[in-house]
């Protein structure tokens, strides 16, 4: 509590110098306590700096993720859950949230063990991107959902660059480029109902890399840097989201936005190692290639693109 509200006040005072006594009476409690609890917070990655003598300043303001901000943003009622830490958004979100079919959102600062498609770990940094899963009851056979991740895309596409971001461009299947960098992945899992065979939750997991500067060297990555906090970036794309009555009406959008179309793609397609040229995302999302004259259309999977072509 005592943190949130040095950070209040620092935020609210962005490049003025903030004495230790100020911010103890305003507190209520001594500064002694304010000096520690400032170098926790350093501690923690926070970026105050300390002037001698004189006291505390903030550079740039702290984007807080907070339940009361994003509740009073959303404007469909959900159960918002936020963390400092958690391994993965979408591992919480299946184990705690899928049991009573309601809808719910988890946040987190940072993530311990955030996952991508196929396993691979999605980089969490603290306070430097967004780590959300949106847990959305359905209820509905399969076929009735399949447009639905391609639809993310282009939510989480249009709110970026409705709040300020370059062209964001999509790499099939749930990738968002900004130019040749990673800026967004997207991870949608389901939950079955074994007697229907019902679609019964989806969780829609995203992480967006909203100011991280450095990414580990095998991580083609950059930041969106647009100057809204994580919040709102947050709050637009669930808004977008919930107020979709069809996921097919993103389907031309997301073929617009692909990345991929005439490119020299490699990919492994029943079992082998293939390389070929892509000629379009179809209607259902899937991705036609031709190689060596002959079409195949992709499902699912990972393609990777041939070097210089972005
Ligand atoms: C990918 O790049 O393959 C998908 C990455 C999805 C990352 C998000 S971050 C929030 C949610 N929790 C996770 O563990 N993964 C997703």
């Amino acid at each position: 509590m005592l943190k949130k509200g040095i950070i209040a006040l620092l935020n609210n005072n962005v490049n003025t110098i903030l004495s230790g006594e100020v911010i103890a009476k305003e507190l209520g409690v001594s500064r002694v306590t304010i000096s520690k609890n400032i170098k926790a917070l350093k501690e923690e990655g926070y970026l105050i700096d300390i002037i001698a003598n004189k006291g505390y300043i903030l550079e740039n303001k702290i984007d807080v993720l907070s339940q009361k901000v994003m509740c009073e943003l959303i404007t469909t009622p959900l159960d918002i859950h936020v963390f400092d830490l958690i391994d993965s958004t979408n591992t919480y979100a299946k184990n705690h949230l899928c049991d009573n079919s309601k809808l719910s959102l988890v946040v987190s600062d940072e993530q311990s063990a955030g996952r991508g498609r196929f396993n691979k770990k999605f980089y969490s940094p603290k306070g430097t991107g967004i780590y959300m899963s949106l847990v959305v009851p359905i209820n509905k056979p399969f076929e009735s959902i399949k447009h639905l991740t391609c639809a993310v895309s282009v939510v989480v596409a249009k709110t970026l660059e409705e709040l300020g971001s370059e062209e964001v461009g999509i790499k099939w299947v749930n990738d968002l480029f900004l130019g040749d960098k990673k800026i967004c992945g997207i991870l949608t899992e389901a939950t079955t109902d074994l007697e229907t065979h019902n679609v019964q939750n989806v969780v829609i997991g995203i992480g967006i890399n909203t100011t991280t500067i450095e990414f580990p060297t095998d991580v083609n990555a950059t930041a969106i840097n647009i100057d809204v906090t994580r919040n709102e970036i947050i709050s637009g794309i669930v808004n977008k989201f919930l107020a979709l009555d069809n996921y097919e009406v993103c389907m031309r959008e997301y073929q617009k936005r692909s990345i991929l179309d005439g490119k020299n793609i490699d990919f492994i397609h029943q079992n082998k190692e293939q390389s070929g040229v892509v000629k379009c995302i179809n209607s259902d999302g899937n991705l036609v290639v031709e190689v060596e004259g002959a079409e195949v259309t992709l499902y699912s999977g990972e393609v990777s693109i041939g070097s210089n072509q972005l």
